[in-house]
């Protein structure tokens, strides 16, 4: 089964940022999952558009960028001019998202929304065929190093009902609370996208950590 690591910028060491950035460069890692948090829409701040601007730099695989930000239309384009290659807007922050979802395939990058733990995915329903990724929240978005929520498994089941009835395909992604201890399941689940922060730059060899999780 093949699925993708994400190691988490967030948790990296914003001190040494360039030299985290060459880890996962060097490592078996796929993508870099970048979060922004505008301390509106989630109650912490995570980082805007200069360290945006250093990942695209320094960063030789795609960014996959979580938008945890109240009215993300406003931004799509510059996410775009700063490297996204995929960009997710929260269902619960999107009042047209079928609009923002055109807008982020028009503006070049794969189109991602975000599920918050409390949502049902049938909501996505009607906007499936024009998704590129599901980003399932398995713990309640803000900070990394939160505790996996196991209604995930279900929802994971869910969209994967969802792509069989529909014909349709996108990445289901998982974030948050992903180790070592579950990652086997929700891939057997059917997740092929595995976000990990906490568990890989908290691991005395980060890069030992991301080859473990893509075994
Ligand atoms: C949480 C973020 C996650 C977070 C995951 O709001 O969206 O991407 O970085 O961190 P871990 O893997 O530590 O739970
Ligand atoms: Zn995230």
């Amino acid at each position: 089964m093949q699925f993708k690591i994400a190691p988490s910028v967030l948790s990296a060491d914003f001190g040494n940022l360039e030299r985290d950035i060459q880890m996962i460069n060097e490592s078996e890692a796929d993508w870099f999952h970048v979060d922004i948090m505008d301390g509106v829409f989630v109650p912490n701040i995570s980082f805007g558009f200069p360290v945006m601007n250093t990942l695209k730099k320094h960063a030789k695989k795609p960014l996959d960028v979580h938008l945890m930000i109240v009215d993300p239309d406003r931004y799509i384009t510059r996410f775009a001019e700063v490297g996204a290659a995929v960009l997710s807007v929260h269902l619960e922050a999107c009042t047209h998202l079928h609009r923002s979802l055109q807008s982020i395939r028009g503006a070049g990058m794969k189109a991602g929304v975000a599920v918050n733990p409390h949502s049902n995915v049938s909501l996505i329903e009607d906007v499936a065929g024009d998704l590129d990724l599901v980003c399932l929240m398995s713990v309640n978005p803000g900070f990394g190093g939160q505790s996996f929520i196991e209604n995930t498994y279900r929802k994971i089941e869910q969209l994967k009902n969802m792509q069989a009835r529909l014909g349709v395909n996108f990445e289901i992604e998982i974030d948050g609370g992903v180790t070592l201890g579950n990652y086997k399941k929700l891939v057997d689940t059917g997740a092929t996208v595995l976000v990990a922060g906490n568990t890989v730059f908290s691991a005395p060899e980060p890069k030992v950590m991301i080859s473990q999780l893509k075994q």
